[in-house]
């Protein structure tokens, strides 16, 4: 396997991404982790991953000097291509500008890395600091008309640099270094294929809970609906399903996931209708923090309660929690330097339960989770919907929440959905949803003014929701959408497409 050490998440995690998608297991540590925390996994080779700093700033993140004793290949990547030169006592400096974009390279050997290569290749740059001076017994191995030493190598110890991504998708043949540098230098065996890892996060629940009851929240959404359909597959009717329909869910959505599972054999169902208890509590409340607060709080009062009464005749001992892999690096990446932009109430519940917690997803990518929920059979509409955050159409609604808001809000989004489906557009979109503005402006109807609400359509091209791009959808589609919302949802007169990337913007509103 390979360890990836985290200098910048976002980083990270693409080369992670890649690393798997190439059948090899890829884990990523801190970029300060410890030698016995690496020795633990035995890996064939360390990836430093790029990152947002400069190695010329005063307590920039540096790897454990001890990692270039492992005698196993290193590559660096950007940030992790200059850490290593300036450790191993080269020089780095600043550039007079940032570079950004696609460049040329003109490769010396095609060996190594480079192996069936072309001697030019278009790679993709996004740097401000560069490789002045090589380390003793370093050589350049390619460079481009703006950067000298794009790239290097220590034949001997089998350390390597890249000033460029390879795991970006511009740069075309960065999987083939990727691939040249885990199997070929590396010598890494192919491990990683989601069936195998399925049947063992199965087998792992079964070995782990033993006689142990387990609950699970179900939230309507992707990952709690894969978690309980493994832990299901494992331990049966051990397992209790608590799905609290807050009535801030998407349009059928409870209906279509519980009866899915129950069709599917959960036994132990319960759904909790609460509707009325999160709109009373909302009510008048248009502060967004306040707002996730109050829905948090109230969820765990009614998970809890129902945990207490409902279920207080079985041995439960386990929490199960759809955590996925990137939720899991950038909650312990978070106390060290991550500023919270909004907070997500998912991962707090446990410790208040005394319960111990299970994450079947914990190791998993999104796309992973899908692939994992379609070899035990759930069905690609219910594995291919969106993301959706857990406080629900609540943050899609900008200020106070009401019936008649979510109502409109829900018909809106099930349209516009519906419309993305049919033509074929929402699967190449990470997340497309309908926010309710809290404006009235006027319109015009048959002979009458109006006087309703603006429906602002949000789709976006994402990888991990880190920053996403607003999606292109074609004109007359965007043109059918709006129409069909306003001629079949009472209470609103005009639709927006929303055209900002984020950053600046969130994907949420709220
Ligand atoms: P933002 O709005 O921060 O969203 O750009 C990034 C991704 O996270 C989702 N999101 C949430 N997911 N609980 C969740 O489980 C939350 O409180 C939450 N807030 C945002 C959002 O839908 C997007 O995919």
């Amino acid at each position: 396997m390979i360890i990836i050490l985290n200098f910048g998440s976002q980083f990270a995690h693409l080369l992670a991404r890649r690393v798997r998608d190439l059948g090899v297991r890829a884990e990523i540590l801190s970029f300060d982790a410890s030698l016995e925390e690496i020795r633990k996994y035995n890996p064939s080779g360390i990836i430093l991953s790029g990152g947002p700093a400069s190695v010329l700033e005063k307590n920039s993140p540096r790897p454990n000097i001890e990692i270039f004793n492992l005698e196993i290949p290193i590559l660096g990547v950007c940030y992790g291509h200059q850490v290593m030169a300036k450790i191993l006592g080269g020089k780095v400096k600043h550039g007079s500008h940032r570079e950004f974009g696609k460049e040329i390279l003109s490769i010396k050997n095609n060996t190594g890395l480079f192996s069936s290569l072309s001697k030019k290749e278009t790679v993709w740059f996004s740097h401000g600091d560069y490789v002045e001076i090589l380390p003793k017994s370093f050589s350049k191995t390619a460079s481009t008309m703006g950067c000298d030493i794009s790239s290097f190598e220590n034949k001997e110890k089998q350390f390597f640099g890249l000033q460029f991504h390879p795991e970006v998708t511009h740069t075309i043949h960065g999987e083939k270094i990727l691939k040249n540098f885990v199997f070929k230098i590396c010598k890494s065996k192919k491990d990683w294929n989601i069936q195998d890892v399925t049947k063992n996060i199965i087998s792992d629940i079964k070995k782990k809970v033993g006689k142990d009851h387990v609950v699970v929240g179900i939230s309507g959404g992707v990952d709690s609906l894969v978690a309980a359909r493994l832990i299901h597959k494992a331990i049966g009717n051990k397992l209790h399903a608590v799905f609290v329909d807050n009535g801030l869910l998407r349009k059928g959505e409870v209906e279509q996931v519980s009866s899915y599972l129950r069709k599917n054999g959960f036994k132990k169902l319960h759904v909790i209708k609460a509707d009325k208890l999160f709109i009373n509590r909302l009510k008048d409340i248009s502060d967004p923090e306040t707002k996730r607060k109050i829905i948090g709080h109230a969820f765990i009062e009614i998970f809890e309660n129902t945990i207490k009464t409902t279920l207080k005749k079985f041995p439960i001992k386990y929490l199960a929690q759809g955590t996925i892999y990137p939720d899991r690096i950038e909650s312990a990446s978070s106390s060290k330097s991550v500023t919270k932009i909004k907070s997500h109430h998912n991962m707090t519940l446990p410790e208040k339960l005394g319960f111990k917690i299970l994450e079947p997803l914990a190791d998993l990518y999104k796309d992973e989770v899908r692939k994992a929920g379609a070899t035990i059979g759930i069905p690609h509409e219910l594995l291919w919907r969106h993301p959706f955050p857990g406080p629900g159409l609540a943050v899609r609604i900008v200020g106070d929440v009401t019936k008649d808001r979510l109502k409109i809000l829900q018909e809106a989004d099930a349209i516009f959905i519906e419309e993305l489906k049919k033509a074929g557009e929402y699967e190449k979109i990470w997340q497309a949803f309908a926010a309710l503005l809290p404006l009235k402006v006027v319109g015009v109807m048959g002979d009458s003014r109006t006087y309703e609400y603006i429906i602002t359509l949000r789709a976006v091209d994402s990888v991990d929701g880190m920053s996403a791009d607003w999606h292109k959808i074609p004109n007359p589609l965007l043109e059918k959408i709006s129409s069909a919302i306003i001629g079949k949802v009472h209470g609103v007169n005009r639709v927006l497409y929303d055209i900002t990337q984020k950053p600046p913007a969130t994907i949420e509103y709220e």
